[in-house]
């Protein structure tokens, strides 16, 4: 039988994705986005769209109220840019959004939720690949809105109160890429940045010496790890990396993006540019926690996720 399923932030890069395979696998799948940095055509025709924020308790009130199974939160502001820009916007939307989708979730008993956190809260960690039990120790404001959220989440479903099992799981995300992920949108998505740059013809833009590294890892690795993970007692209670465990430097990066178009350093202008608040040097995921209660491991390659990224943006631009 199909669950209904909502999706905060389903309009997004990632949520979008996961709307359309849960409604592939014929779940009832219920969008909440305000589209401040979604696209309306992410959401398939086949699932219920709501157009609100979750910032306002009375937006999620009615489709709780309507029932829900399953709750994968992904509403965010999700740079690291913007968070420098204005704290309180992280902070509103990242975490009192959190706390009011949990209190949603404890008000209609929902059983399961799924949170969107991301690998920023570990900070510049010594032990890289990095695994889950290091302490975070997060060095932007959005890294800090995160980590609090998910320590929301999982003191929330610990709570001997409840009356209910409320099992939560915490993806802290690396760097995702792939295709749809905005080639516009100068805050978010190294690789999509750097693609929409050469597209229009722009220099590249890399912050400090370009040799700071960061975990790639596709769309359809990460859809798989959290449509797994929606079912998998296993990772109930859990905080999980999600990431390949191979670093890449943002100069490899780069040239990578320039070969893809015949292009080096030599022959494109790149410029660089001091690094910015916030930044991390390295990063790059432990997985042996997403293998073990998973059972999952990356199966896009680097490369052959990078071309396909890169031929679906010229199919964009060409447009
Ligand atoms: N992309 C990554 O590499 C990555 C890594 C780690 C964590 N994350 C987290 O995963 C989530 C999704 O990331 P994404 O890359 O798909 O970003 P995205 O910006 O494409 O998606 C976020 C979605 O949330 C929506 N949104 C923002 N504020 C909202 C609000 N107040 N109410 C309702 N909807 C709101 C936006 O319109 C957008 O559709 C974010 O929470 C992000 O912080 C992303």
């Amino acid at each position: 039988m199909s669950r209904r399923i909502l999706i905060t932030g389903g309009a997004g890069f990632i949520g979008g994705h996961l709307a359309e395979r849960l409604v592939h696998q014929g779940e009832q799948v219920v969008v909440l986005d305000n589209l401040v940095g979604g696209n309306r055509a992410h959401v398939p025709s086949a699932a219920e769209f709501v157009q609100g924020d979750v910032r306002r308790l009375e937006d999620l009130a009615p489709i709780f109220a309507a029932g829900v199974d399953v709750v994968l939160h992904l509403a965010g502001q999700a740079s690291i840019r913007l968070s420098f820009a204005d704290p309180s916007v992280d902070l509103n939307v990242n975490t009192l959004g959190t706390i009011n989708v949990l209190q949603a979730c404890l008000k209609h008993q929902t059983p399961r939720l799924l949170f969107a956190s991301s690998m920023t809260i570990y900070g510049p960690a010594n032990a890289v690949p990095t695994p889950e039990d290091v302490p975070p120790a997060p060095v932007s404001y959005y890294a800090v809105s995160k980590y609090a959220a998910e320590r929301y989440v999982h003191l929330t479903a610990a709570r001997r109160d409840l009356g209910f099992d409320f099992n939560v799981t915490s993806l802290r995300m690396f760097n995702v890429y792939g295709e749809r992920q905005s080639l516009t949108n100068a805050y978010q998505g190294v690789l999509a940045i750097f693609i929409g740059s050469v597209l229009r013809g722009e220099p590249i833009t890399i912050h400090a010496d370009g040799e700071q590294s960061r975990d790639f890892v596709h769309i359809d690795d990460v859809c798989r790890a959290w449509i797994g993970a929606i079912d998998t007692p296993a990772a109930f209670g859990r905080e999980i990396n999600i990431g390949t465990g191979t670093p890449t430097s943002v100069n490899d990066l780069c040239d990578l993006v320039l070969a893809s178009f015949g292009h080096t350093r030599d022959t494109y202008p790149v410029r660089y540019e001091p690094a910015q608040p916030g930044d991390m040097r390295r990063s790059a995921a432990d997985r042996t926690l997403a293998r073990t209660l998973l059972n999952w491991e990356p199966q896009v390659m680097r490369e052959a996720g990078m071309a396909r990224t890169i031929e679906w943006a010229k199919t964009q631009i060409a447009r």
